[in-house]
């Protein structure tokens, strides 16, 4: 896990560092942390956090897509993908790699009917929610939309991507 700092030490670091050490925040997109960058001095927490919101609300539908398709699924074998340090940490910490072998099975099934449907991922914030809330969720949101699917998609990555903020930086 990174250092935390303080917003104050956050808006005073080069652009360099900055760039660096909150390259991830959204999966694979460090596009976004170069724009976010431009954004400062923030001053407070909130605002770093909306600068990366809003970044995802500018994209069109065809950008946001790609953002949900960088994402893992759930479950994926270690073997199979290269995770990110923050990917990893998260699948663990929803407790999908301890949980049985059905429940495993059935995210697997889950998540492939998920993708055949809308062509992405299924994305939900693994550190709010643990594997049977996950099951739960992929099973009802399989019933809407695309366009429903995008928007919930990437509101999960709004959770994430604050989630790895707050292992950086100190609330204020
Ligand atoms: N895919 C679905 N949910 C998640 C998550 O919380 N984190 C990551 N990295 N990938 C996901």
């Amino acid at each position: 896990m990174e250092k935390i700092l303080k917003i104050k030490q956050v808006d005073e670091l080069t652009d360099e560092k900055f760039t660096l050490l909150f390259l991830n925040i959204i999966e694979h997109c460090p596009e976004a942390t170069e724009a976010v960058v431009a954004k400062r001095p923030f001053f407070k927490v909130e605002n770093l956090i909306n600068s990366y919101w809003q970044y995802l609300d500018e994209l069109d539908e065809n950008g946001r897509i790609n953002i949900l398709k960088s994402h893992p699924d759930l479950g994926c074998k270690k073997d199979e993908i290269k995770l990110t340090n923050e990917s990893q940490f998260e699948q663990v910490s929803a407790g999908i790699e301890k949980a049985d072998k059905t429940d495993k099975e059935i995210l697997q099934d889950y998540n492939k009917l998920y993708k055949e449907k809308f062509t992405f991922p299924f994305v939900i914030c693994a550190r709010q929610n643990m594997v049977k809330d996950i099951l739960k969720a992929i099973k009802m949101r399989l019933k809407n939309s695309k366009i429903e699917e995008i928007k919930n998609g990437i509101e999960e990555v709004k959770k994430i991507g604050k989630l790895r903020i707050m292992d950086i930086v100190l609330s204020d």
